[in-house]
């Protein structure tokens, strides 16, 4: 299966393995870290899954649809490097992808 890094927000790090067909959000959430809310449960209208994504992925990433740069946009905390983790289904293409759990809005 292939690999996630987790940073959570006291700068730990932590490598799952996720199952491909999970979204980003569910394989962080079903991995037992508190700190990613998800409380829409993925369907793009919280933001409290949002992540800073390692940047040499950047390009394997989907393209952020109006919907997530919206929310996105509410954060204080999005850099060039946010996204919403729902709206990443995790592929092995995706393999060793390291993401950074955002501050708390
Ligand atoms: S879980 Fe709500 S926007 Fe991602």
């Amino acid at each position: 299966m292939p690999k996630l890094t987790v940073v959570n927000r006291s700068g730990e790090e932590s490598t799952i393995e996720a199952a491909e067909g999970l979204t980003v959000m569910e394989a962080i959430r079903d991995n037992g870290f508190d700190e990613l809310l998800a409380l829409c449960g993925g369907c793009c209208s919280c933001a409290t899954c949002h992540v800073h994504v390692d940047p040499a992925f950047a390009d394997k990433l989907p393209e952020m649809g109006v919907d997530e740069d919206d929310l996105l946009d509410s954060s204080d905390h999005r850099n060039d490097t946010s996204r919403l983790s729902c709206q990443i289904p995790f592929t092995s293409a995706l393999d060793g992808l390291k993401v950074t759990i955002a501050e708390e809005d």
